[in-house]
């Protein structure tokens, strides 16, 4: 599978830890991320990851192209529900995009986990 992973800065360690617990899972599929949380998924597990643009910066909507083409077959992104992020906008439209194209998201930890079994 194609998996695509996103997290806010206050969910990156959380989405790190996570990366960790199934690095064995995760190395079997293709991992793309937005540009900082592609550095924190490879620094905590030694894994390959396509790294897009910064999310603030389009990597989201690059996320959301690739979804909307066909080329991502799953999505997590860990979003911080208690911070205003700018590109507030950018996030909304990735995950209505995941929805027009049917693919399986995850926006925290508890159904990212559920996922996993998935992959299994
Ligand atoms: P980042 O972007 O991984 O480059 O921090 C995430 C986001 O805020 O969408």
């Amino acid at each position: 599978m194609r998996i695509a992973l996103v997290a806010h800065d206050r969910k990156k360690d959380e989405l790190s830890a996570f990366a960790k617990r199934h690095a064995l899972l995760l190395a079997k599929h293709a991992l793309s991320a937005t540009g900082n949380t592609g550095t924190a998924i490879t620094k905590a597990t030694g894994l390959p990851v396509h790294r897009y643009l910064s999310g603030p910066l389009g990597g989201d909507q690059q996320i959301g192209s690739a979804i909307a083409t066909g080329e991502l077959d799953m999505l997590i992104f860990l979003r911080d529900p208690l911070t205003a992020h700018p590109h507030e906008p950018d996030v909304t439209a990735l995950l209505r995009l995941s929805d027009v194209v049917g693919i399986p998201i995850a926006t925290n930890l508890a159904t990212a986990e559920a996922l996993m079994a998935l992959l299994k």
